[in-house]
């Protein structure tokens, strides 16, 4: 049974750095029994509390697909995220998880599939994205989109070389601010959508970046005529709870902690601020 009031103690197994200021956690729960039944979902998230010092949402990364450790990817912006920064290997953090909604998968089956990740987007996308190639004949045509401020801004390096050599996805990646290194497109994310075929009725576009990206997405796949329940995207809102008791993360009559974090457009414009 999954506790999620209760901070259970996870051991940092790794710690990788992404970029100039974001860093990858992987780690376990350190009680053996929490760790073997522990289990979530793409899109969902964890509180992580770093002792003494304060708690913060994070999204997964990590495919939840394999089990025994997870990931979370994590930009140093203040206290809590500053204070993982300084931890190490071995040290130890309180996990309450799994919290929140996540990414319909099942009901996308036999559709093309189109992610649009700006930055520190990726991150969430990732844990839907490699579930997704855990069984890749279930989807149509496979899209990634990947927008970053500099080459040296986006993560995961690594993977997004080995997503680049398959020959059953495209993905395509742009920055704003090339250096030496970058012989890519430039400019913003939305200007790849001219670089790809994109049937909308049979896409389902997923989309996560800063909020002025999302807001540009949508515009331009809404004019694309992607159905409304086709786009879906995730919220981010100042939490404490995470489980729909204090109010804080309230849009109009929806707690971004248990109702989301993931809407569909269709969801997201009834909300009355966006
Ligand atoms: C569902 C969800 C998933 C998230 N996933 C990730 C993730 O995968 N990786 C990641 O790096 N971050 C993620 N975040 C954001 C992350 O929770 C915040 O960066 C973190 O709470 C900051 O904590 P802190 O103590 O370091 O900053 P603080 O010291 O509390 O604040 C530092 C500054 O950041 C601002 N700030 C803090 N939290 C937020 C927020 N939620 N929205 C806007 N401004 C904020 C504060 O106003 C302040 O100016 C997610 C947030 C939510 C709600
Ligand atoms: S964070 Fe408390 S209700 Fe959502």
């Amino acid at each position: 049974m999954q506790k999620l009031y209760l901070p259970q103690l996870a051991v940092i197994d790794q710690i990788v750095d992404e970029t100039a200021d974001t860093k990858t956690f992987t780690m376990h729960f350190d009680n053996p029994h929490y760790n073997a039944e522990f289990r979530y979902l793409s899109g969902q998230f964890v509180e992580a509390s770093v002792l003494g010092v304060g708690e913060a949402p994070f999204g997964f990364c990590s495919n939840p697909n394999r089990t025994g450790t997870f990931a979370v990817t994590v930009r140093a912006i203040g206290r809590v995220t500053r204070a993982m920064h300084a931890m190490h290997p071995g040290d130890l953090l309180g996990i309450r998880a799994p919290l929140g909604n996540h990414f319909p998968l099942q009901e996308v089956q036999g559709y093309d599939i189109l992610f649009v990740a700006g930055g520190i987007g990726l991150p969430p996308l990732r844990s839907l994205i490699e579930p997704m190639l855990d069984m890749r004949e279930k989807f149509g045509r496979f899209t990634i989109l990947y927008g970053a401020r500099t080459p040296a801004d986006r993560v995961y390096k690594t993977r997004l070389e080995e997503w680049a050599q398959r020959k059953d996805l495209t993905l395509l990646q742009t920055v704003d601010v090339p250096d030496e290194t970058w012989n890519g497109p430039v400019g913003v994310v939305t200007t790849l959508f001219e670089r790809t075929h994109i049937d909308p009725a049979a896409t389902v576009a997923f989309t996560c970046g800063p909020p002025v990206m999302i807001r540009f997405v949508i515009q331009d796949l809404l004019a694309m005529g992607f159905p409304e329940d086709h786009i879906i995207s995730t919220l981010e809102r100042y939490m404490k709870c995470g489980v729909g008791k204090c109010g804080h993360c309230a849009i109009g009559h929806k707690y971004i902690c248990v109702d989301g974090p993931v809407f569909s457009w269709r969801q997201i414009k009834k909300l009355p601020e966006r």
